[in-house]
């Protein structure tokens, strides 16, 4: 349980990358793909959610707190990752730092951050769809029992019908399709995704710049709300303003910045990934940490927290615009265009993301073979790509937006206190491993990441501590019941 992988054994597994995946990402690149990783459902559908459940306009300061949190982990991730660079992640790290269960827990750990959060992303996918359906080309939007899950209701309708989910038809749509794009190979999805990544981050620039001029100071004029219990339409309760509406907004839109570490999962497609690896991490960070403040400032302007709970509820942003921005309705539709393509870039990220790290570990012996066997062609892991479409499909067709949220948030929270706790021993276990990049201040940056990650996981509340302690559960009793036995490390130990 506790075998740890040599760290130039990981090396030496990397530098034989004849046999494996294409090194064919720059830095550039890798910042693309953090970019096309990052913006999306965070910040277009769980905003305003935080706005509504948590937090009201003071969602800025959750953001704050949410980056704070994340340029800590991330100057963690780029240590490791310019001096592990590997697939894998968060659970290649872990493997050569803290034992072979522990990596278990974090490989186990990151389904919730990649598959679940892909499933997230193509939830919202489906409510911008609708939206898309309804606002720009004028017909008729899909039934709600066909885009929600079957634990949602509806508020009622104009008939004072309150209608059940079935199925997200549109989101098991979605995942489907990417899968089929994943498998045919990284690089055109990285080129597609550039595109992507210009249009995102331009829509979200104009709706900055455009909706600033119709911030309505009334709506700014209780930044921070008093603390008060809200029970949303489904029956949930959350705590609403003070620190821990702050706290829990923090959680929520923690979702907004997950991605930066999906960069560190392409490691072994990168050129010099010694040095791409930080650019890449650090980079779209930070562009994005600005452009959040900012956006979320604005839609808290624009509308009342009321209008988030009701009408505003799904596709929020554009609905804010159409609402409360007369005259650009254009920006409206833009946005729901671009936005669609936007989160399938995230998805696409996400689904490689999931991949990469079920790669590495069926490669350890820890998963059955077929989630490393490549495609003969395309040499992307395919079986794999099938598996993780099912899973990430059952989540996205079966389970509501606001649950796969926020367990994608407090099961990344996890990981990244793992790598933040990796880095301190990594300095103490192998202090003379070339570090392209190192983190400053260990053990003080290290342990105030895993402050502020904590901090988030107390404001997400106990249901969410229970799912993530259930899907934990789960992973135990796949790591005794099967990895232990088949683990590549055992047999090469014994
Ligand atoms: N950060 C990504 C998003 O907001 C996961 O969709």
């Amino acid at each position: 349980m506790f075998r740890k992988k040599h760290v130039h054994h990981l090396l030496e597994e990397a530098s034989d990358s004849e046999k494996g995946l294409k090194r064919t990402l720059s830095s550039g690149a890798l910042v693309a793909l953090g970019i096309g990783a990052i913006i999306g459902a965070g910040l277009f559908v769980r905003t305003a959610a935080a706005a509504a459940q948590n937090a009201g306009p003071s969602v800025t300061l959750g953001f704050v707190v949410a980056a704070i949190g994340c340029a800590l982990a991330g100057l963690c991730y780029a240590e490791l990752s310019s001096s592990i660079p590997i697939s894998g992640s968060a659970y290649t790290y872990t493997y050569a730092t803290m034992g072979e269960l522990l990596a278990w827990v974090i490989g186990w750990d990151l389904v919730l951050e990649y598959a679940v959060g892909a499933a997230t992303v193509g939830i919202a996918w489906s409510e911008y769809l609708n939206s898309m359906l309804v606002t720009v080309l004028h017909v008729s939007p899909i039934a709600y029992e066909w885009c929600h899950s079957p634990f949602e209701h509806s508020l009622p309708d104009a008939m004072g019908v309150i209608h059940t989910g079935i199925i997200n038809l549109p989101a098991l749509g979605i995942v489907g399709l990417l899968s089929l794009l994943l498998i045919k190979g990284t690089s055109e999805s990285a080129f597609v995704n550039g595109l992507i990544v210009i249009t995102k981050v331009s829509i979200v620039l104009l709706i900055i710049a455009f909706g600033w001029g119709f911030i309505n100071e009334a709506n700014h004029a209780v930044y921070i709300p008093e603390p008060s219990i809200y029970t949303d339409h489904q029956g949930i309760s959350h705590n609403f303003g003070g620190i821990m509406g702050i706290l829990g907004a923090a959680g929520v839109v923690f979702f907004a910045f997950i991605g930066f570490d999906a960069v560190s999962t392409a490691a072994q497609e990168t050129k010099n990934p010694k040095k791409a690896m930080p650019i890449g991490i650090l980079g779209s960070l930070a562009i994005c940490t600005i452009l959040y403040i900012l956006f979320a400032h604005v839609l808290t302007g624009l509308a009342p927290v009321e209008f988030f709970r009701t009408d505003g509820h799904e596709a929020s942003v554009v609905a804010a615009i159409h609402k409360y921005m007369p005259g650009y309705e254009w920006l409206g539709n833009l946005v729901t265009v671009a936005i669609l393509a936007g989160f399938s870039s995230v998805i696409l990220v996400m689904l490689l993301g999931q991949s990469r790290v079920f790669y590495s570990m069926s490669r350890d012996g820890l998963l059955p073979a077929v989630f490393s066997d490549l495609h003969p062609k395309f040499k992307t892991p395919f079986k794999s790509n099938l598996i993780i479409f099912v899973l990430v499909g059952g989540f996205a067709a079966f389970v509501p937006g606001d649950v796969v949220g926020d367990m994608t948030s407090i099961g990344t929270l996890f990981a990244f206190i793992l790598v933040c706790a990796a880095v301190i021993i990594l300095r103490k276990t192998n202090p003379d491993l070339h570090r392209e990049f190192k983190t400053p201040l260990v053990p003080l940056v290290p342990i105030l990441g895993i402050v502020v990650c904590s901090a988030m996981i107390f404001g997400l509340g106990w249901t969410n501590w229970l799912r993530l302690f259930g899907w934990l559960a789960i992973g135990m009793l796949i790591y005794f019941g099967y990895s232990r036995h088949h683990s590549k490390l055992k047999h090469h130990d014994q």
